[in-house]
C-alpha cells in the first residue's frame, strides 16, 4: 500500500489549470484528493473527487470541508489554489472591485485555512499549500491590484507559519511565474477604464500572452505542489520555472536602483 493511500488533500479551483494539475498529480501520488468549482460537473474528473464550493461564501466553505470530514475523516493536505487575475492601471478599479479580487485571492484563502486548522490540529498534523505568483515578491505594472493580493498572501503564509509549527502544522508558497491556460480569459477587467492607460494596458496584455508560448505549464506547477505535499521536510517557497527563479534572485542580488530600471525597461515604461 503506497504511504499516501490513508491521506486526504483538498484542492480549491480544480476545474482547470493549476488546480486541476495539481489534484491529478496528488491522486497519482495515491492520496484520497477532493476538488473543488463553483460548478461542479456532477461527474468527478477521474480519480479527483469534485464538490461544489465558492470561497468568497462562509456557508459553502464549511459545507465543503463538513463533506470531506464526514467521507475521510481528516484532511491532510489544503491547497489553496483558487484565484483570479486583474490587469489594468490601478486608478481603473473602484475599491469596490479590489475587494471583490481579495475576497477571492486573499480572504478566499483565510476562509478555507481557519475551516480546515481544527481537523488539522486534532489530527496533529497538515500541510497548507498557497499558490502565490512571482508578483508575490515583485511588483509589475498594470497589475498593482492583483500583486497586492498575492504580497499579502505572502506576508499571511509566513506570519501563519510561523504560528502553527508548534501544532506540526507547515504552511508553503508556491511562486510561478507565467503559465499556460486561460487564466487571463476569467481576469477580472477594470470596471472604470480610462484612456490615459489605453496603450499601456494594451501593451501589458500583449506581453503576457507573448510570454505565455514559452510559459511553464500547469503540471510544472503541480510538481511543486506535490513536493511541497510530500517533501520530508518542506520548504517555505518554491519558485516555479526559470524566469521566476532568475526574478527572484535579481530582486535578491540586485540594488534596488538598478531592479528597478530593470524592471521599467522590461515594461516599456518611460522615464
Ligand atoms: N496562470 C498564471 O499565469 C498564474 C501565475 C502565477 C500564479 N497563478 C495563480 O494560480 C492559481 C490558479 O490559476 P490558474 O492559472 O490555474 O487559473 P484558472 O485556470 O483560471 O483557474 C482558476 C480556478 O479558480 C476557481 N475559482 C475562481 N473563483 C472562485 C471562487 N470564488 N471560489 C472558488 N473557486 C474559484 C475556478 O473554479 P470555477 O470557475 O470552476 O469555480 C478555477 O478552477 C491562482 O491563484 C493564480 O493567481 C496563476
Amino acid at each position: 500500500m503506497n504511504s499516501n493511500s490513508k491521506r486526504t488533500a483538498l484542492v480549491t479551483g480544480a476545474s482547470s489549470g493549476i488546480g486541476k494539475a495539481s489534484a491529478e498529480v496528488l491522486a497519482r501520488a495515491g492520496f484520497t484528493v477532493f476538488g473543488t468549482s463553483r460548478k461542479p460537473s456532477g461527474n468527478s474528473a477521474g480519480q479527483v473527487s469534485m464538490l461544489a464550493c465558492d470561497v468568497t461564501n462562509e456557508a459553502s466553505v464549511a459545507s465543503l470541508v463538513s463533506t470531506v470530514l464526514a467521507n475521510t475523516g481528516r484532511i491532510d493536505i489544503l491547497v489553496n489554489n483558487a484565484g483570479l487575475g486583474m490587469f489594468g492601471g490601478a486608478e481603473e478599479s473602484s475599491v469596490a472591485q479590489v475587494q471583490s479580487l481579495f475576497d477571492v485571492n486573499l480572504f478566499g484563502v483565510m476562509r478555507m485555512t481557519n475551516a480546515v486548522l481544527p481537523s488539522m490540529r486534532r489530527q496533529g498534523e497538515g500541510r497548507i499549500i498557497n499558490i502565490s505568483s512571482a508578483l508575490g515578491f515583485v511588483p509589475a505594472p498594470y497589475s498593482a491590484h492583483y500583486a497586492a493580493s498575492k504580497y499579502a498572501l505572502e506576508g499571511y503564509s509566513e506570519s501563519l507559519d510561523h504560528e502553527i509549527r508548534g501544532f506540526n502544522i507547515r504552511v508553503s508558497l508556491i511562486e510561478p511565474g507565467t503559465v499556460q491556460g486561460s487564466f487571463d480569459h476569467s481576469s477580472l477587467e477594470p470596471d472604470s477604464m480610462m484612456t490615459e492607460y489605453d496603450a499601456g494596458r494594451a501593451w501589458v496584455h500583449g506581453f503576457y500572452e507573448k510570454s505565455k508560448l514559452t510559459a511553464d505549464t500547469p503540471e510544472d506547477v503541480a510538481d511543486a505542489v506535490l513536493r511541497a505535499a510530500t517533501a520530508r521536510h518542506q520548504r517555505q517557497r518554491y519558485t516555479v520555472g526559470k524566469v521566476a527563479w532568475q526574478v527572484s534572485l535579481l530582486r535578491r542580488l540586485m540594488p534596488a536602483s538598478m531592479f528597478d530600471k530593470a524592471l521599467r525597461q522590461q515594461f516599456r515604461m518611460p522615464g
